[in-house]
């Protein structure tokens, strides 16, 4: 290597890592990477001669060969290996060198780095990047979260490398601390959610519209190209095309039922239930990984739980128009539960979070991008205080619209015995959410009942105990 300083540095030459230097490199900036495995340091300098990039397995020379004060970003896998990283570079690292974490690290980790860090002189941000290989190549949309000041001083490069919508970049200054890393989880819960209605939707069409995997794309690639235009359908149309090169089936005819996940639709479940905000369609698609994990167990169940049997519809045209409209209004409720959650944590964490601004930097780049965003990034541009994104006034109409096909697709696929549990909570959530009342003086009552946890009346203000007449036996 020539005596050259680079502008930045990467710590991790996976795909995401490697993919983000070529795209930092191709807007003028220099970039070092390093990375433990020589394999993925030779896979970068196989990829790419350019004098903008260089590659090492040897932290001192990769230390050394950076600009002062030095800019370091990671893109580890997250957990524990992020704190080795740290570990390792922090004794070479000095006054304003800043260290990055770009990978999908929980937000408490986040804040558990941040508070050690500021015991140094060395400043660090949590950053979440979404949109996969081509989006860390071509531009993904970037979450940063830490000091607004630190922020600044890479601003520039962030706003080049990330995805632009109408020119604007899909990235800006969220809040400080882990607002960053708690943007991206929820993304992804909502990419869970969106990815089980996409699910369910394939599942009544193959099973009780009886569609096959060319019908399936010729509808998937029409509803691209109207309301649920959104990357998560156009790569959907993809997949009922893609031949496999094993047999002569489709490949997605050939892919086992049984889904993986890394947990990040998880975290956003879990702290959900710690802050009491009901993401219920998140919630439910966390549990269909689950159960669709549980093959084996399905496969027993199936010769001893008796349930309806499919009768194919005879009225595949009016199924397909009905989970066009259910798709779009469950597609409304998991980005406004989404929404919610990141409502109420910023007031519990103090981000300072601006759904309009998180609205539009989803608008490109990453995984949940979708058309739908444009209307969510005016609705809350006007309203920046709604308390749910279902009440802004396009947004309840465009349910109120859709409303008649997520009804009929539930119902279809109940009578049908086909599992549509996503598509059931998202109606459950806007049904309960637009229910002046809610049963809940009974469970008041039974709480009261069995466990003196008083109640509170409709007609007078304080907390009441009754002692409960035990009747019946
Ligand atoms: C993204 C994705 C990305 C990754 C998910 C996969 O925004 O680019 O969300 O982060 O694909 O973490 O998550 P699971 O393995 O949990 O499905």
């Amino acid at each position: 290597m020539k005596e050259q300083k680079f502008d930045y540095g990467m710590i991790g030459l996976g795909t995401m890592g490697r993919n983000l230097v070529y795209n930092m490199s191709d807007h003028g900036y220099t970039v070092i990477g390093f990375d433990k495995n020589n394999a993925q340091v030779e896979t970068l300098k196989k990829e790419v001669s350019n004098e903008n990039i260089f590659a090492t397995s040897n932290l001192d020379e990769f230390l050394k060969a950076l600009k002062t004060p030095k800019v370091i970003m990671m893109l580890v896998p997250a957990g524990k290996i992020v704190d080795e990283v740290i570990h390792e570079l922090k004794p070479f690292l000095s006054e304003n060198d800043l260290l990055i974490d770009c990978g999908n690290s929980h937000f408490t980790d986040t804040n558990t780095r941040n508070e050690q860090l500021a015991k140094s002189t060395i400043h660090f941000m949590g950053i979440g990047v979404s949109g996969g290989e081509s989006g860390a190549r071509y531009g993904p949309s970037i979450m940063p979260g830490g000091p607004k000041d630190t922020y600044a001083r890479v601003a520039s490069m962030l706003e080049s490398i990330a995805a632009k919508v109408n020119n604007e970049p899909c990235v800006t200054w969220l809040g400080p601390g882990s607002a960053g890393h708690y943007v991206k989880m929820v993304h992804n819960g909502i990419e869970y959610g969106l990815m089980q209605i996409i699910a369910e939707t394939y599942h009544l069409l193959k099973n009780f519209g009886n569609l096959n995997n060319d019908e399936l794309y010729h509808i998937f690639s029409k509803w691209n190209k109207g309301l649920l235009k959104s990357f998560l359908i156009e790569i959907t149309a993809d997949i009922f095309l893609q031949k496999d090169e094993l047999s002569n089936n489709s490949l997605v005819d050939m892919i086992l039922d049984s889904a993986k996940q890394k947990g990040t639709g998880g975290w956003a479940s879990k702290d959900a239930i710690d802050l009491q905000v009901p993401i219920p369609v998140i919630d439910i698609a966390v549990a269909m990984r689950d159960m669709s994990a549980l093959k084996e167990e399905r496969e027993t169940a199936i010769g001893i739980l008796a349930g309806s049997d499919i009768k194919l519809t005879d009225e595949k045209t009016e199924l397909i128009a009905m989970s066009e409209q259910a798709l779009y209004f469950a597609m409304i409720t998991v980005y406004a539960q989404g929404m919610a959650l990141l409502q109420a944590a910023s007031q519990k964490y103090e981000y300072g979070l601006k759904p309009e601004h998180i609205a539009k930097i989803w608008r490109g780049g990453c995984i949940i991008r979708a058309a739908l965003l444009e209307d969510i990034h005016t609705a809350f541009s006007q309203e920046p205080t709604l308390p749910n994104l279902m009440t802004s006034k396009s947004l309840a109409e465009k349910l109120h619209h859709s409303e008649k096909g997520i009804r009929y697709v539930i119902r279809e696929a109940v009578d049908n015995g086909i599992p549509v549990p996503a598509m059931m909570m998202s109606l459950a959530y806007y049904d309960s959410y637009r229910s002046e009342w809610l049963p809940a003086n009974l469970l008041q009552a039974q709480r009261d009942y069995f466990g003196a946890h008083t109640y509170q009346r409709i007609d007078r203000d304080g907390i009441f105990h009754t002692q409960w007449n035990r009747n019946s036996r």
